[in-house]
């Protein structure tokens, strides 16, 4: 209780007076700005000095007022997520009352010291290196690029993956990667644009890279499978930045002799019912699934092209209650991250999971492709819309895994239509 008092009252003291950059700022975007602003990273410009941050000090207080910076997507009072990036009210007020004092720099000699920070794998070595075989070359301007890799891996055993992680050679101008792995051997170019979807079904969904987080690791009990002989399938997507850059990216595995005790399942909800007329700014897609047994939803990951601006995710637990799952009220494409909440989320059987995202194909929606608005329908280009939520599941009971794996087939065979199949009468 003392402890508490104390820290309310130096808290209170801290409000009234001029905060600086030694003292409260460099705090702040040291831990929470300069994982991305820092040389050779994504991001346009450093946050490593006062330097740096006395030159921005308007534009950051801005940004951070309007949480654009750090890029987070998910509302807050919703859900938990791990490694969330978001400041919190305090922090902003903060920035804001710097900036508007003219970003003093305090006593320097007292400041942090800057993070360093080494792009070496961060778990350690991994048991296997995948590298891109040859560079990767991105042209200095032009449209962004949705590049599909396909990499053999020459995994001569089967085996179960704890983490993995996706480490590009040049990470000015990679802004995500999605990782899957196909065992089909269906043959393939090695490499070729893709943008929405693969262009081949995989067989194994392994995660997603964005920058500024770390490795995938997978949760306790629940190792992924992966089949000799697979080859990674990688979809990249590279945000040109001004000059000609090469990428040669690696993906490290960490692999564990523990069998998998249970399983993450994607329960995915889609539709393909997209036809926006031009300047509609408020065009819903919904979606519907009800799943047969109970499930700990670990996850969530979203997905549409850029003129969805809304992403509303929940279940309607049996009871009644609206349990909500995803709310992003302002869909960034350029910032894919797949979240994973801070504490599991049970969904009883019979839960019916509900989506709706909402477009704005209008010209007042600043990521609309087309200038003027054109009519924007189902397609995995990037003129194109899509929408689809997967919420990464796990059976509470694992021996009814089954009966959720027919009910997610049957919804599938549903979505593509009559013209493959007709349900029984
Ligand atoms: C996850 C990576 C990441 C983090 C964390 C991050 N930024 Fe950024 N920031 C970017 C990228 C990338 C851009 C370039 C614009 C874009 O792609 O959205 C950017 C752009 C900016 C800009 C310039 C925007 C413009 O209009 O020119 C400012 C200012 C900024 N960030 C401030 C911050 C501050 C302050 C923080 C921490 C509170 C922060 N950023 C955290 C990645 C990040």
């Amino acid at each position: 209780m003392l402890l508490l008092l104390a820290a309310v009252t130096a808290h209170a003291a801290s409000a009234a007076r001029t905060p600086t950059f030694s003292r409260d700022i460099a705090p702040i975007l040291y831990s929470k700005c300069a994982t991305c602003h820092h040389a050779g990273e994504v991001a346009p410009f450093p946050l490593t000095s006062y330097a740096d941050a006395k030159k921005r000090a308007q534009l950051i207080a801005t940004l951070v007022r309007r949480r654009i910076m750090p890029p987070w997507q998910p509302v807050a009072g919703y859900n938990r997520f791990e490694h969330e990036r978001r400041l919190s009210a305090i922090e902003i007020a903060a920035i804001e009352r710097w900036a508007a004092a003219g970003a003093p720099a305090g006593n320097l000699l007292h400041a942090p010291a800057p993070p360093v920070f080494d792009n070496g794998w961060k778990l350690g070595k991994p048991d296997l290196v995948v590298d891109l075989p040859e560079p990767f070359d991105i042209p200095g301007d032009g449209p962004d690029i949705y590049e599909c890799f396909i990499v053999p891996m020459n995994l001569t055993q089967s085996k179960y993956i704890r983490a993995v992680e996706f480490r590009p050679s040049n990470r000015l101008i990679v802004h995500h990667a999605l990782l899957f792995a196909d065992s089909t051997h269906i043959k393939r170019e090695p490499r070729y644009p893709c943008f929405g979807t693969l262009g081949l079904l995989p067989t194994l969904g392994i995660g997603g890279w964005a920058p500024g987080n770390g490795p995938i690791e997978m949760l306790e009990g629940a190792a992924v499978p992966i089949m000799a002989g697979s080859r990674l399938v990688a979809q990249v997507h590279y945000h040109p930045d001004g000059k000609p850059e090469r990428d040669k990216w690696s993906v490290g595995f960490y692999f564990t002799d523990q069998a998998p005790v249970r399983r993450v399942v994607d329960v995915g909800l889609a539709s393909r019912d997209i036809d926006i007329p031009a300047g509609d700014a408020h065009y819903v897609v919904k979606a519907h699934f009800t799943i047969p047994i109970a499930v700990d939803a670990v996850g969530i990951i979203p997905h549409a092209h850029f003129v969805c601006r809304q992403m509303h995710g929940w279940a309607i637990l049996p009871n009644g209650r609206k349990q909500w799952l995803l709310n992003i009220p302002d869909w960034n494409f350029n910032w894919q991250d797949q979240y994973r909440y801070a504490r599991p989320i049970r969904l009883p059987a019979d839960t019916r999971i509900e989506m709706e995202f909402i477009y704005d194909n209008s010209a007042a929606n600043p990521r609309n492709p087309n200038s003027p608005p054109k009519r924007v329908t189902w397609g995995p280009g990037i003129q194109d819309e899509m929408a689809g939520l997967h919420v990464q599941s796990i059976p509470v009971h694992m021996d009814e895994l089954p009966e959720l794996g027919r009910a997610l087939w049957g919804a599938v065979m549903r979505s593509v239509g009559g013209e493959f199949y007709r349900p029984p009468r």
